[in-house]
């Protein structure tokens, strides 16, 4: 049977079926995970740089003057990096001591690395004073008050909390907004954190802020609330040079999400702050990573109980969170065509909680046991926020030239 690939919403180039077969990258992803032992990861090592090429064009476009950093706590898989790197044109932001380490590991130079860490320890802002160009941002008092006792009068940026949000889907479980979190500067404190760098010897010359996860077009209105709230900031600081506009730039999960128009976006950034006559660093992780990953696992058991008929994987919500914390939907792809209807079927995991389920009840291609399974969109926030929950947490990553 040949399918084509068009009739699938998340085919393109490198990835869709080809005779019946599903290929990623030129490969054959069956056979390439019936050579491993373990879950598999594959990632396209092309994608993120032309995801990162794209942001960087529709910025371009509105000449909105930039600097990109990817986030590697998306996925910080060295060989990834080190492409990333290899490539030359951006820099990664890292968000603690040892992501900072990796980094350096990998070959990105300390200017490369902006720094922007929660709960700052002692020995963090010590590290941090021994590489004085690497770009922080502290996100409370505590941690300007501590870079000031550790650093040389160094510059630092804020991270601010704009108590706004957005989210894939509005999802509240991803927003940073509605109650107090324990992310970034409000408002009220923002003269307070100000003077503090004074005092600390600190000069605040960017500013900050992350204000959610996954967005998408229709989250765009209140990407430009966002925009306003950091503008207000920036206006209470004259002399600011960088504002950076953290990530949260997403992709389509399911065949009814619209993509995130980047030009739009771009337009919006350009609008509200050509007046600053700022540049604008974005750090995303998601958009560059997510859907330039899969994770493969095998069916190891097909049973019906009661009306609901299980497909029971050999991997579980302990490799790729998000759909089991965030409810974020779990495309999934088999990796060969079987001939006959599609059928309803809940893929399950193999981890002893109830909330381990990839997806309940959606309509595949019939599965057999020994049968592959692609999880899409596994590229990021998968096998960097793993745990061996059950001891269940080996895998195998690779990355496709
Ligand atoms: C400070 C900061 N920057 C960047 C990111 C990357 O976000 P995303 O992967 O949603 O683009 C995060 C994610 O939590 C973050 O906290």
């Amino acid at each position: 049977m040949v399918t084509q690939v068009e009739s699938h919403w998340w085919a393109r180039d490198h990835l869709g079926y080809r005779d019946g077969r599903l290929a990623f990258c030129g490969r054959d992803v069956a056979q390439t995970a019936a050579t491993f032992a373990e879950p598999l990861f594959m990632y396209d090592a092309q994608r993120p740089i032309e995801k990162l090429r794209s942001i960087e064009r529709a910025l371009n476009r509105h000449a909105v003057r930039h600097r990109l950093f990817y986030a590697m706590k998306a996925n910080r898989f060295a060989p990834l990096l080190c492409a990333l790197r290899a490539d030359g044109r951006y820099g990664v932001d890292a968000c603690s001591p040892e992501e900072l380490r990796e980094a350096l590991a990998c070959g990105f130079a300390p200017s490369q690395i902006s720094y922007t860490s929660h709960g700052m320890a002692p020995d963090e802002a010590a590290l941090l004073a021994a590489l004085p160009e690497v770009l922080v941002n502290c996100d409370t008092l505590a941690a300007v008050r501590m870079m000031g006792a550790y650093g040389t009068r160094r510059e630092i940026g804020l991270r601010i909390n704009p108590g706004l949000g957005i989210g894939y889907g509005n999802n509240e479980r991803l927003l940073y907004a509605g109650r107090t979190t324990k992310f970034g500067i409000y408002r009220e404190q923002f003269d307070e954190a100000i003077a503090l760098a004074r005092e600390s010897g600190l000069a605040v010359t960017r500013l900050h802020c992350h204000a959610g996860c996954g967005y998408l077009d229709a989250q765009l209105r209140a990407f430009e609330a966002v925009l306003d709230a950091v503008c207000d900031f920036a206006d209470a600081l004259p002399g600011i040079r960088e504002i950076n506009l953290g990530g949260g730039l997403g992709v389509p999960h399911r065949a009814a999400d619209k993509p995130l128009d980047l030009d739009a976006w771009a337009a919006v950034i350009a609008l509200r702050t050509r007046r600053l006559g700022v540049t604008i660093a974005v750090e995303p992780g998601d958009f560059v990573v997510k859907d330039a990953g899969l994770l493969v696992l095998q069916v190891n058991y097909i049973e019906k109980k009661r009306d609901v008929v299980f497909a029971g994987l050999s991997g579980g919500f302990n490799l790729a969170v998000e759909p089991a914390f965030y409810d974020l939907p779990c495309e999934a792809a088999p990796c060969v065509l079987r001939d006959g209807e599609p059928s309803r079927v809940t893929l399950a995991g193999n981890i002893n909680e109830a909330l381990d389920l990839w997806a309940s009840d959606v309509m595949l291609p019939p599965l057999t046991t020994g049968d592959y399974v692609a999880l899409l969109n596994a590229g990021g926030y998968a096998a960097s926020m793993s745990s061996n929950h059950c001891m269940r947490g080996r895998f195998r990553e690779m990355l496709l030239c």
